[in-house]
């Protein structure tokens, strides 16, 4: 299939194909998963709750018969589990790693992790940045490994401090989420700048799922079960919006489509807010370089991992 003729309805086949996906339990994540299974790859869904991944896990094969899945116990604010999750991947090579798993807190106060990194900062870009970073060589021993990573719009208007990366002062949990996504598409863009210099097959791209509503999601019980009335009062913003079936569809597109490249975007056609996957360019802030190394810097500091030093 040709960049502009993809099908997010009739995915390529990917039989004896590994791929891991973050945050696979619920949300987007679950219909990364979902879609992924369909096409006879073996899918980890990366998870820190057991009970909701199995259910997962069991929506989907109800679903997908025969679906190839397994459960990876993975919490991303925690660098022993993330440690742990290598050892219980049970397979030789990884096709894709989709970064997914993503926290927006919503209360005033700061939180830290027990690493005392700030919650979102660590959760979804010091975590991957570990992940990744431990993963490399089950990347390597692909054929053509690929690292996607979930950024988002918001990401465009944040202003990351290299002084102040953890958002110590004058704290606000939307900015701080805002920032962490910057994070995670600054080092996504990095990644593949390093990977092309270091000569690997492995690529890196960037996607963002929209504006992504659970109550414009398809019910999939017990994993996602809107009532009548959600749906209803959703429906409105399905002119801008679209729910997270159809937002997974850029991060599938970035892990399958053989005409994506690495240090690429790919979002959702309408504004950036819905619709079918496609390329956008990248330029501002994803576009800085030397942020983009300062980050890096500062991340394997703070993690204490730095596979392209
Ligand atoms: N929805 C949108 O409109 C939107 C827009 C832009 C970007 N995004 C990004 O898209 C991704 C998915 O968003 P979503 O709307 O699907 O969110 P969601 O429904 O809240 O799902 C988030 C997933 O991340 C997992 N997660 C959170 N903290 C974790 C941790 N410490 N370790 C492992 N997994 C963890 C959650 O697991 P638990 O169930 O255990 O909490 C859940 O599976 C995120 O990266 C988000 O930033 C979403």
């Amino acid at each position: 299939m040709s960049a502009t003729s993809w099908d997010v309805h009739r995915l390529p086949r990917a039989e004896h194909r590994n791929f891991l996906v973050t945050g696979a339990n619920a949300g987007i994540g679950y219909f990364v998963a979902e879609q992924l299974a369909s096409t006879g790859a073996t899918v980890l869904l990366g998870s820190r709750n057991t009970a909701k991944a199995e259910a997962a896990m069991g929506t989907i094969r109800s679903r997908v018969p025969g679906a190839r899945l397994r459960h990876v116990p993975l919490d991303l604010g925690d660098r022993a589990s993330i440690e742990a999750s290598i050892t219980t991947l049970g397979v030789t090579a990884l096709d894709a790693i989709v970064c997914n798993a993503g926290v927006l807190l919503e209360q005033p106060e700061r939180q830290v992790t027990g690493e005392g990194n700030e919650l979102m900062f660590a959760t979804n870009h010091l975590g991957h940045f570990a992940l990744v970073g431990l993963l490399t060589p089950l990347l390597e021993a692909a054929e053509a490994g690929r690292v996607v990573t979930t950024g988002s719009l918001v990401a465009g208007s944040a202003k990351f401090d290299p002084a102040d990366p953890q958002s110590t002062r004058d704290y606000q949990s939307k900015r701080a989420y805002a920032r962490s996504k910057l994070a995670q598409m600054l080092f996504g863009f990095e990644l593949d700048r390093r990977l092309r210099a270091a000569g690997s097959t492995t690529l890196s791209t960037v996607t963002h799922p929209g504006g992504a509503l659970d109550s414009l999601t398809p019910a999939r019980p017990p994993v996602h079960e809107p009532t009548t009335g959600q749906r209803l009062r959703g429906l409105p913003a399905a002119l801008m919006l679209h729910g997270k079936q159809a937002a997974a569809q850029a991060a599938v597109r970035a892990t399958l489509d053989p005409a994506v490249r690495g240090g690429q975007l790919w979002a959702p056609r309408w504004f950036g807010l819905r619709g079918n996957p496609r390329q956008l360019p990248v330029r501002g802030t994803f576009a800085d370089h030397a942020l983009a190394d300062r980050l890096w810097t500062l991340s394997a500091e703070l993690t204490g991992i730095d596979v392209f030093g």
